[in-house]
């Protein structure tokens, strides 16, 4: 990546606060900007374009209806941001327009693996140029240009760029589980828009599981009749969905989950099942035992039937056939099943598996489409042109690639393991250093984040893929040397903030649910609470389909800012010894705020009881909130703690680490790093300040080491 600062004094960041976190990052970022995924190449000049009400656009050469619904939403998205209206059409004469916009030709009809999605984007003070081989190219640079849109008292403006850009992955894309817990159209389609927004190009579409079977079939009503509780996707809706992606460069990949995660296609079809039914809607979530014959010619004409008809839905030219977690339960305790396998001399399972998926694969053939299945169905039977997606271990991801398959990776972007947005920015599909060959490297294709059903619901869906994802969509465009997490984390920022443009809920719903929780206006005290809070990783909670998903743990927000702003602000004191005075009183605010917190939080839980499962929580945050109060006493007096408390302040800190009521504190490794740096003040005396830093982050290292402390989310 080539990023060259011109003009060093340009600032285009607009900050929000001057919290640590600011000061953390602003001494090494003189010229700011808000791109995200960061570009292939990027040069700033100083100057600018100014935006205003006599901003034109003009598109020349290539040009069609995609084209021109793009430049439209684009201009009228320009417009909300500027609250300045822009002439209502094209201009005719491109020579004094102050963007033009040029491609070539229209691309791939539907949206494809191969397609060119290359743009260069040149700002000048007369006038800005978007050239792109094809119209998604030229969308893709239009998302870059609406991210350029700076404002001073001045005005709006484009800062002078040049800007050269090409993904370095073909496969980026969304997992979204609608069987789970469904999610209407228009939950699909702002988080379309939110893929657009950031380069995605995948929606992979998980439509059918246990627990619900999400399309309208013709040939098979009972699917969608018997198998969804009356939530799926008329097929009115599907095209609607399908095209509303088109139009954004957006492939859609139907899911069907075979021949396990299937219960919801027996309850109409229960002949389909390796074991006699009824079936019923699975409510429960995790691995059932419901499989698909696969020794029956009727269970293929009825996979031949129906999935005919969904090709004929779905144009994209792949097709995933899910394949994991397949127990083999079912297959084992049927005598039938056992003498088929015998027969086809199929000695175990997986064998059994891979002989249903050499059978789905020739319908597929059949119905012009190309296979991808989950990890489990590589096989050495499998022609190289099926895609692995790999979800159990980044590992099965090279072991592909080696065997000579196309391999995308999801293991290290599952959203619901609610883990920092640095963690999934971090994990490159092709490490640094990997032992691939260029030949191999190639056939990773890419990745895809997982956004799984169990624990989400529309009202909350957002503040689980938002602003996170934007992280993976960089790892999986930018170059590789992008890898700068503080800075990552100050344009998340404000992705985070223009996402909302598009009716995103992830900013909005934790203080909509938190009034609604507390039963006020001003949820006070709750906000402290949450602001501390992690949501745990998918699988600790005791959920259902039909639990209710707004507790206090839903209106939580992965990776909470308060994480990093604790962190910044002990870091910042602990490098400030001998005085440690850096942010000592936003410290004690902060940490008395967390220990006086039962006392309004007890009004609060008496009159709503859905808030008492935060008792213990709340009980830890105040004991962290005293603990990091007294290690600060002691780190500004400069004396050493009585014999024991670091001991027992520790001890205190491994219970707070524990979840409780489906939360984590984000906090806790903050407080550990001030108890142990107040348990080393008399090293301080002993030692230079760096030398004393060393020694606690040794110490806080080897404290977490004895733990076994993987680092907190
Ligand atoms: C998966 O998470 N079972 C693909």
């Amino acid at each position: 990546m080539k990023v060259t600062w011109v003009f060093a004094a340009l600032v285009l960041s607009c900050s929000v606060s001057a919290s640590a976190l600011d000061a953390a990052t602003t001494h090494q970022q003189t010229m700011q900007h808000n791109l995200m995924p960061l570009p292939a190449s990027v040069t700033f000049q100083e100057g600018r374009l100014k935006i205003d009400s006599s901003f034109t656009i003009a598109v020349t050469s290539y040009s069609d209806a995609r084209l021109q619904a793009a430049v439209d939403r684009m201009a009228r998205r320009m417009e909300r941001r500027t609250g300045i209206e822009f002439a209502p059409s094209l201009a005719k004469d491109s020579s004094k327009a102050t963007l033009v916009i040029q491609c070539q030709v229209a691309g791939k009809e539907v949206p494809a693996l191969e397609e060119d999605e290359s743009y260069s984007l040149e700002v000048t003070a007369q006038r800005a140029d978007l050239k792109a081989e094809t119209v998604v190219g030229a969308l893709r640079g239009m998302e870059t240009l609406l991210q350029l849109v700076a404002g001073d008292r001045e005005g709006y403006y484009l800062p002078l760029a040049k800007i050269a850009d090409n993904p370095r992955f073909p496969w980026r894309g969304l997992l979204i589980d609608v069987s789970r817990h469904f999610q209407p159209v228009e939950v699909i389609k702002r988080n379309l828009d939110g893929m657009a927004a950031l380069k995605l190009n995948v929606l992979h579409w998980h439509l059918s599981d246990d627990q619900g079977f999400r399309v309208e079939s013709l040939t098979y009503p009972k699917l969608h009749e018997m198998g969804s509780d009356g939530h799926y996707y008329t097929q009115n809706q599907v095209r609607e969905i399908v095209l509303y992606a088109q139009s954004r460069g957006i492939r859609v990949v139907p899911e069907f989950d075979v021949p396990g995660h299937t219960t919801s296609w027996f309850v109409g079809y229960p002949e389909l099942a390796s074991a006699p039914g009824p079936y019923q809607i699975q409510r429960r979530f995790g691995v059932h035992d419901g499989a698909m014959d696969p020794t029956r010619e009727e269970t293929y004409k009825f996979l031949d039937k129906f999935l005919g008809e969904m090709a004929t839905l779905f144009p994209d030219a792949y097709f995933h056939i899910g394949g994991d977690e397949s127990n083999g339960k079912q297959w084992k305790s049927n005598p039938k099943i056992q003498a088929f396998m015998e027969s086809k001399g199929l000695k175990d399972k997986d064998a059994l598996q891979a002989y249903f998926n050499q059978r789905l694969l020739k319908i597929l053939e059949k119905h012009h489409k190309k296979m991808i299945g989950w990890d489990e169905v590589l096989h050495p039977d499998l022609p190289k042109d099926v895609i692995v997606q790999s979800w159990r271990d980044v590992k099965y991801l090279h072991a592909t690639a080696k065997q000579g398959y196309n391999a995308i990776l999801s293991a290290s972007y599952y959203l619901d393991d609610m883990a920092p947005a640095s963690d999934y920015y971090l994990a490159d599909p092709i490490p640094p250093g990997s032992d691939l060959t260029p030949e191999q490297a190639a056939r990773i294709l890419g990745g895809e984040a997982c956004m799984w059903g169990e624990e989400i619901t529309p009202e909350m869906i957002d503040s689980r893929i938002w602003p996170r994802l934007a992280a993976v969509a960089e790892r999986l465009w930018s170059p590789q040397t992008a890898a700068d997490v503080q800075d990552m984390y100050r344009r998340l920022a404000t992705v985070s903030v223009r996402l909302e443009d598009f009716g995103l809920m992830h900013n909005s719903m934790p203080e909509s649910l938190l009034r609604r929780l507390a039963g006020t206006q001003d949820p006070g005290p709750l906000r402290t609470l949450w602001e501390v809070s992690n949501p745990v990783t998918l699988g600790i909670r005791e959920t259902t389909q039909t639990t209710p998903m707004t507790h206090m743990v839903d209106a939580t927000v992965p990776d909470p800012v308060s994480r990093r702003e604790y962190q910044a602000m002990v870091d910042g004191l602990l490098s400030d010894a001998p005085q440690l005075r850096t942010y000592r009183e936003e410290l004690a605010e902060k940490l008395a705020a967390l220990r006086d917190l039962p006392l309004p939080m007890s009004a609060i839980i008496d009159r709503s009881p859905i808030l008492r499962e935060t008792e213990p929580l709340v009980r830890e945050a105040s004991n962290l909130g005293e603990a990091g109060l007294e290690a600060l006493s002691y780190l500004s007096a400069k004396l050493p703690p009585p014999a024991g408390w670091e001991q027992a302040e520790l001890a205190m800190l491994k219970e707070a680490s524990k979840p409780k009521a489906g939360m984590s504190l984000a906090v806790v490794d903050s407080i550990r790093l001030l108890i142990i740096a107040a348990g080393q003040i008399d090293q301080l005396q002993i030692s230079t300040p760096e030398e004393w830093k060393n020694h606690v982050r040794e110490m806080t290292d080897e404290d977490m080491r004895k733990r076994g402390h993987k680092d907190q989310q």
